[in-house]
């Protein structure tokens, strides 16, 4: 399932992030890649760790924390702390896939990567190019997004990065292990969710109906969550 969250950043956080990160050193992006996608990798990565970097980190981790919407579609366990990169001048990334598994270097913080994550940080107006291609059940689909919009999508599928031909793509990346492992069940949930949020606000959370189906998707979470 992929689901674009709108306005995870409004244009004053972005511009505060941005500020932080265009501040910041920039290095070759295989800096992090494994042999495989350093083959198709051509892009700028604000350096891992650096000051910049981890004050970017945390305004992500924050404007996450405090959207309903990601934490009932991503249930998020663990979220690898926030990365930043950058392309321009012809820069793409090839078709690849993510790495199941993410360590953080020289700390025992791991995750299974269940979702990947791109915030979009720059106005798509002012550059070509740049496309998030998501190869899915239903084909490929290109992501565009306004800067301060992020798209999740399963960390299990193929994607790649069009070139950028003119002007900057500036983005936010990063993975999550979800509580519910199961791409399906989470969906399930997500939905479940979705509608009883409708129907409270037609009905009221008082109505006995809608007492008995949050009890249901509270019910469903404790047999599929791992928290
Ligand atoms: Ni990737």
């Amino acid at each position: 399932m992929m689901i674009e969250i709108p306005g995870l950043l409004d244009a004053a956080g972005v511009a505060r992030l941005r500020s932080v990160i265009d501040a910041g050193e920039w290095v070759d992006g295989n800096a992090t890649s494994g042999p495989q996608s350093a083959l198709a990798k051509r892009n700028e990565q604000l350096v891992e760790d650096s000051a910049a970097a981890r004050e970017g980190g945390a305004m992500v981790m924050d404007a996450l924390g405090r959207t309903p919407l990601f934490i009932a579609a991503a249930l998020p366990a663990k979220v690898f702390p926030p990365l930043f990169n950058r392309y321009a001048g012809g820069q793409g990334f090839g078709l690849h896939i993510d790495n199941a598994i993410r360590m953080k270097r020289g700390t025992d913080f791991r995750i299974r990567s269940d979702l990947s994550a791109t915030l979009f940080l720059s106005d798509p107006e002012s550059y070509d190019g740049g496309e998030l291609v998501i190869e899915g059940a239903f084909g490929a689909q290109a992501v565009k997004l306004p800067a301060g919009h992020m798209i999740l999508y399963p960390a299990s599928s193929l994607h790649r990065v069009e070139p950028v031909t003119r002007g900057v793509r500036v983005a936010s990346f990063f993975w999550l292990q979800s509580m519910v492992r199961d791409g399906e069940a989470r969906r399930h949930l997500f939905e479940l969710d979705e509608a009883i949020q409708t129907l409270a606000a037609d009905r009221g959370q008082a109505d006995p109906a809608i007492i008995q189906l949050t009890g249901v998707y509270h019910n469903l979470l404790r047999r599929w969550a791992d928290a």
